[in-house]
């Protein structure tokens, strides 16, 4: 019974999301509506209004599956909404702020909530915010002034076409991007599953690009590594383990999903050992989180 509860609300959420969706679309074409107890299976899927967003159901690594969003004309399969779980995805059109999130998926593969998450500042402040594990906030937009968000001064450069707002109301700071007709992009802000912000945008042809990202410094971002986990932004793969450490879980570490488990030490310490203790003490040379406090 909780459980048929629950998944009437997600429906209602996934339905309403579309709809809001179609919105941003202005032609109308058939198919974009799944009626009062009407089924979609398999491959079926429904098309908005517009033709530019499909909802039906997709598998990432091809065994468990999700239903989800996606932009219907790109060839490569986009996930702009993964169900019963928040999004990592907002669009133009969309108003977003007050409770609201962005949450990483866990990793390329894997729409599950990953550790990072985006909203508005929960102290109040008219700013957004990205934090880890719900706990630590790693970076800020800074505060609204009305045009820009201050450490955003690229804003200040944003095409005529493209309108930012942001307003306080009762239920929180919200803004919202409103793209006019002759900005013939489509442009989606993702929080990755590393931790970062992008904008992507596909401008012609059927390739994405990345056209902004922050932190500047991919080794920013809080946590990346997790436990005993060192970053360098210049590696192919930001994370490894430091010396005498390996990753407590190989198959998250060679899916990016580094955070979650970080490493383990390799061999027990054994200072206490009578006969002499082979243990040693190795300089990093590393530069530690800003709130760094354990030992
Ligand atoms: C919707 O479709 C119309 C007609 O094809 C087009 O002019 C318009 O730009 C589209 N809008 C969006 C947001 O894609
Ligand atoms: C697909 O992803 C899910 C969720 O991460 C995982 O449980 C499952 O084992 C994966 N399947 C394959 C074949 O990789
Ligand atoms: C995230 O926080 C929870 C407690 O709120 C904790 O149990 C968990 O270990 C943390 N995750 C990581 C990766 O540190
Ligand atoms: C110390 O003793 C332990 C247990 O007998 C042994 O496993 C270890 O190899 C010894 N270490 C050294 C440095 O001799
Ligand atoms: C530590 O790394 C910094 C930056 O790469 C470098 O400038 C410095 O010389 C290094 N220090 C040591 C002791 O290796």
């Amino acid at each position: 019974m909780e459980k048929r509860e629950k998944s009437w609300k997600t429906l209602f959420f996934a339905l309403t999301v579309f709809s809001q969706l179609k919105s941003y679309g202005a032609a109308i074409d058939a198919g974009d509506t799944l009626s009062l107890g009407a089924s979609l299976t398999g491959t079926q899927t429904i098309i908005s209004q517009n033709g530019t967003f499909e909802l039906g159901f997709f598998s990432p690594n091809g065994s468990n599956w999700y239903i989800g969003i996606w932009y219907a004309k790109i060839p490569e399969k986009t996930i702009v909404w993964s169900f019963d779980n928040p999004v990592n995805t907002w669009l133009p059109g969309m108003r977003f702020g007050g409770q609201q999130k962005l949450v990483s998926w866990k990793n390329p593969m894997d729409p599950t909530p990953g550790l990072f998450s985006f909203r508005a500042d929960p102290s109040g402040a008219k700013q957004f915010v990205l934090t880890w594990n719900k706990s630590i906030q790693y970076w800020e937009t800074g505060t609204w002034d009305g045009k820009i968000f201050s450490k955003l001064l690229e804003m200040a450069n944003l095409d005529k076409g493209v309108h930012v707002r942001a307003e306080s109301r009762n239920s929180g700071f919200y803004t919202s991007i409103t793209l006019l007709p002759e900005i013939n992009v489509l442009p989606r802000f993702v929080l990755t599953n590393l931790g970062g912000l992008q904008i992507n945008a596909i401008i012609r042809g059927s390739k994405w690009n990345t056209f902004w990202s922050q932190p500047a410094d991919a080794c920013a971002v809080y946590g990346l590594c997790g436990a005993y986990g060192t970053c360098n932004s210049n590696n192919l793969h930001f994370c490894s383990c430091v010396e005498g450490f390996a990753p407590t879980d190989n198959g998250a570490w060679d899916s990016q999903d580094w955070g979650s488990s970080g490493c383990v030490r390799q061999s027990p310490l054994n200072c206490d050992a009578k006969n002499g203790s082979t243990d040693r003490f190795v300089d990093l040379n590393v530069t530690l989180p800003n709130d760094y406090t354990s030992s």
